[in-house]
């Protein structure tokens, strides 16, 4: 079964053909980054209308990709929510069109559980390797989740962060440090330089499993200010050391929270196995130290799986739809910008 999975819920327009749930095909991401690196962060009107000048394209190079045409496909699976309003209408409204044009089944898919289905991808398959229930940690630009994960499209969500998602924390960090946008890739670079002289503070939360990530965002805005790094933007020399050094002890405490409350969930119930999915997964440190302390199978996509993408869409959809549930929706289907995971 080849659906093909439409993801446009924020900066990325990304179209993708996949193969029964778990082969990629093709893989087309037309990144509006650049764009919106400009402004410091995203800009929904303009994330809308780019969506509008690049899905046909991106369509187009997808199925070239894939040397195929829509005559192959089997079923459109595009994301409806969460995400932004304008951005997701303009993926939803061109699936809706192939969909009723091309008589093709409709399947829209919650952002979030596509990014858990991206471990599904890259031939590895966590329901054999490892068996359910799984835990997973999504953790992107607007969400930080454990989500305990007993079955096909069965959800409990364990705990979230109360204010900042992990992506966000790292993007507005980064700007405070001066190193631009997406603040996560750009702090992981210049964090590889650090000798580990500077220590930011953990919020545990302990007795649940909910993130936040703002105090620490703060404690590292005062270190800026009493260094005179911000709101500056002529930066000496002694500056830039002392970026390095708290742009990396900012990531190590994102990074051990983490870690150690997703480890902790998956023992309290006895998961088999632990995935890992979003934009912050693709962070080299953060996987690494899950590959060290995860003493069960460890499920992390690649970092272009990690971060938005059109296969992780039509992955979750076929085992939506093949996978026993039987889920089609029809041309009656909205967006959903607040779309929750389905929760038990
Ligand atoms: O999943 P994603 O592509 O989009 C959303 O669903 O939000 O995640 C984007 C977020 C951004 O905040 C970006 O800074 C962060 O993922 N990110 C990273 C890395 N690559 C992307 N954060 C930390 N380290 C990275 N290497
Ligand atoms: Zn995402």
């Amino acid at each position: 079964m080849k659906i093909l999975g439409i993801e446009t819920s924020c900066d990325e327009t990304a179209i993708s053909l996949v193969e029964d749930g778990r082969s990629i095909m093709s893989n087309v991401i037309a990144s509006q980054v650049e764009i919106h690196a400009r402004y410091g962060g995203i800009v929904p009107e303009v994330a809308s209308r780019q969506h509008m000048l690049e899905i046909v394209p991106t369509l187009r190079s997808s199925l070239d990709q894939a040397d195929t045409d829509v005559s192959a496909l089997d079923a459109i699976a595009v994301t409806n929510g969460p995400g932004l309003a304008g951005a997701l209408l303009v993926g939803v409204n061109f699936a809706k069109a192939i969909s009723f044009g091309r008589d093709l089944q409709l399947i829209g898919v919650n952002h979030l559980e596509g990014h858990i289905y991206a471990n599904w991808l890259e031939g590895r398959n966590p329901e054999t390797e490892a068996g359910f229930p799984l835990i997973c940690l999504i953790a992107s630009g607007g969400h930080t989740d454990l989500v305990l994960m007993s079955g096909h499209g069965s959800y409990r969500l364990l705990g979230r962060t109360r204010d900042d998602a992990a992506g966000e924390a790292f993007d507005k960090a980064a700007r405070v440090l001066g190193l631009g946008f997406p603040g996560g890739p750009a702090i992981q670079k210049i964090a590889e330089a650090a000798k580990g002289t500077e220590i930011l503070p953990r919020a545990w939360l302990r007795g649940t499993y909910d993130f936040s990530f703002s105090g620490i965002k703060t404690a590292l805005l005062n270190k800026a200010k009493e260094t005179g790094i911000y709101p500056s933007s002529d930066k000496r020399e002694y500056d830039k050391e002392f970026v390095v050094e708290i742009a990396a002890a900012f990531q190590l405490s994102l990074a051990e929270v983490m870690v150690a409350k997703t480890i902790d969930a998956a023992r309290e119930y006895n998961c088999k196995g632990i995935l890992l999915g979003g934009g912050v997964a693709a962070n080299s440190v953060l996987r690494q130290m899950f590959k060290d302390k995860a003493e069960l199978h460890l499920f992390i996509p690649s970092p272009r799986l990690c971060t938005d993408n059109g296969a992780m869409i039509a992955s979750c959809a076929y085992f939506m739809s093949e996978g026993g549930r039987g889920h089609i929706d029809t041309v009656d289907m909205d967006v959903n910008p607040s779309l929750k995971l389905g929760i038990d």
